[in-house]
């Protein structure tokens, strides 16, 4: 009776059958306690929590961000972006630039690239990809009017939120992890999927890329009092506070109605600052006669401003 019982529970819960049980069941040679065990047990292994070689998934998270094609090749339903972007279309392709890894490529315009490559592109169609200018990209949108600046991965170790508009929560590595998984599929137009081995060595891969940012320097009281609140904090902060533009805070796509304050390590790396880049260097943004939102730090003293600006620059 156990053994019926055993057999009408694998029945159970071989729905939907998946091929690793399927292709284990035809490698047992015999009906014995080893294959038994293996039948009964397997579907539960699979919840175990996987083993992880830092070093191997490292190796292999770098190897995929330089080679893993993301987009079908060109057709009706994409871009086409690999034929654009010299057969390559990767995740350096937009997150690498001259050799840094990581670093957003500011020198990619792939806007003008997808229209030089259309027959016919439509004055609106051209209008809106001219929009975007170097370094900045919407291929998420279903409008391509919510053009982002291509964010500097290094710090993403540090960030409590993914994507500007704070549209994940960053919780632990698997938050990363999926956020990349599903990147794939979608860029690849729901035709195929990474192993969770490989979207969780992409994901180790990323957050090992804060290594090359430097040790910050002591916090000086005047960020502790003026920035820290929202830098440090765990919230995102509404986009009329910030007042920067609100396209991609309201977007219907990846809105949250605000943005995330994101981690200021590693700022010095990455002008023009802000998601949209419309704030040109640090120096800018803290100069109080200037236009644009992010109105904070800007009625310090000499003094405060420049001490402010030292320290950022070291970050
Ligand atoms: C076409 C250029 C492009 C490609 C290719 C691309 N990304 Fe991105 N990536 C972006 C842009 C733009 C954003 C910001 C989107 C937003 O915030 O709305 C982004 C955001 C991210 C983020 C969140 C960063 C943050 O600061 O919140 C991660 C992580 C990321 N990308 C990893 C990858 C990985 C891994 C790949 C390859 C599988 C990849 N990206 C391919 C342009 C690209
Ligand atoms: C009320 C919350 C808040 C305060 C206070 C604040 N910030 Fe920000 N900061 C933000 C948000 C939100 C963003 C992202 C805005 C965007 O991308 O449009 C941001 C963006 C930035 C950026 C751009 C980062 C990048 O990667 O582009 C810098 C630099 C910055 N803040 C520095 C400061 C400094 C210095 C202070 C203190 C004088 C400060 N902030 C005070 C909320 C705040």
């Amino acid at each position: 009776l156990r053994r019926l019982i055993l057999a009408a529970l694998i029945v159970a819960c071989a729905r939907p059958v998946d091929d690793r049980y399927a292709a284990l069941r035809a490698s047992l040679a015999a009906d014995n306690g080893y294959a038994r065990l293996r039948l009964a047990r397997y579907r539960a292994w699979q919840t175990l929590p996987e083993m992880t070689l830092q070093a191997d998934a490292y190796a292999l998270g770098r190897e995929a961000f330089f080679k893993l094609p993301l987009q079908k090749s060109p057709g009706k339903d994409g871009f086409g972006l690999q034929h654009l972007v010299d057969g390559h279309f990767t995740c350096a392709t937009c997150h690498t630039h001259n050799g840094v890894e990581g670093a957003p490529n500011v020198d990619l315009d792939l806007g003008a690239a997808i229209i030089a490559n259309f027959d016919h592109p439509s004055d609106e169609g051209r209008a809106i990809a001219m929009a975007w200018g170097k370094g900045r990209v919407d291929v998420s949108s279903v409008t391509g009017k919510e053009p982002a600046r291509i964010p500097d991965l290094r710090p993403v170790r540090y960030q409590k939120f993914l994507q500007y508009s704070g549209a994940v929560k960053k919780l632990d590595r698997m938050s990363l992890e999926l956020r990349i998984e599903t990147l794939i599929i979608t860029a690849t137009q729901e035709t195929a999927r990474p192993s969770h081995a490989l979207a969780r060595a992409l994901a180790i891969y990323v957050e090992s890329l804060a290594d090359s940012l430097p040790t910050p320097p002591p916090q000086p009281a005047v960020f502790t009092r003026e920035c820290a609140s929202c830098h440090e904090g765990d919230e995102l902060i509404d986009v009329d506070e910030v007042g920067t533009d609100p396209t991609l805070a309201r977007s219907i796509d990846r809105g949250t109605g605000k943005y995330r304050a994101p981690t200021l390590r590693g700022v010095r790396l990455r002008a023009p600052l802000m998601h949209d880049g419309s704030i040109a260097s640090l120096g800018d943004l803290l100069y109080p006669g200037r236009a644009g939102g992010h109105r904070f730090g800007l009625d310090l003293s000499d003094a405060d401003r420049a001490v402010l600006l030292g320290y950022l620059q070291k970050l």
